[in-house]
């Protein structure tokens, strides 16, 4: 387990049949694929695994500091989604990256409008300024995603404004600092 909240246990993705099962659920929905940059959602299990595949690669290449993590509904089991925390990509408008870290959230549309995003966030949030000492927190997403902008105003982050540093596309961009998160608490 990386970290727990009320509702919600966040773990790493296993590749189990269950796990596997669910990526496949998740990320065979245009409406979450839509915002998260992949090009088509998931067609077969197959695909499944590949992305789990390249998961764990990124587990290992980040010493398992960072996620994308399922976050488990206690009551249920079920896993909600991923809460990511890690660096941001290199930046692609020519820019010098500072490795920024950044917060996400793609969950299954059967788990939205419970909080279960926003939760699993503020646990991420006070993993990276509490254990990890990280000094601010980025989050980004294509300027349409209300839902997603709706999170991060829940967390109490700060506009920045539009950017085109990262993932090579126009985006809003949040950040949240330690102080401003205990101001908001
Ligand atoms: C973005 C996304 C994670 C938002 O999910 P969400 O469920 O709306 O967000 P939250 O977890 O913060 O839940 C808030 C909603 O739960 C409701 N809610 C119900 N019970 C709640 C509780 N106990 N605590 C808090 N909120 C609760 C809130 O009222 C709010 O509802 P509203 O949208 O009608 O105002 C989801 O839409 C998604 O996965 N989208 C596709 C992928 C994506 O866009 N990812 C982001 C890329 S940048």
């Amino acid at each position: 387990m990386i970290f727990e909240t009320e509702r919600l246990i966040v773990r790493e993705w296993r590749d189990t049949p269950d796990d596997l099962d669910r990526v496949f659920e998740i990320y065979r929905h245009d409406e979450v694929t839509r915002w998260i940059g992949m090009e088509e959602p998931l067609k077969s299990p197959d695909e499944a695994r590949t992305v789990m595949t390249r998961w764990q690669a990124r587990y290992e290449k980040n010493e398992h500091k960072y996620g994308p993590w399922a976050m488990e509904i206690k009551a249920s089991g079920i896993v909600a989604g991923t809460v990511l925390l890690g660096p941001l990509p290199e930046p692609s408008d020519g820019s010098e990256g500072r490795g920024e870290i950044e917060v996400g959230w793609h969950l299954h549309p059967d788990s939205w409008g419970h909080g279960y995003a926003t939760e699993a966030a503020r646990g991420a949030l006070e993993l990276a300024f509490g254990r990890y000492e990280v000094p601010e927190v980025y989050a980004v997403a294509y300027p349409t995603n209300e839902r997603s902008i709706a999170v991060m105003q829940r967390l109490g982050m700060s506009p920045r404004g539009l950017t085109t540093r990262w993932y090579g596309r126009e985006a809003q961009c949040y950040v949240t600092l330690p102080r401003q998160r205990a101001a908001s608490n």
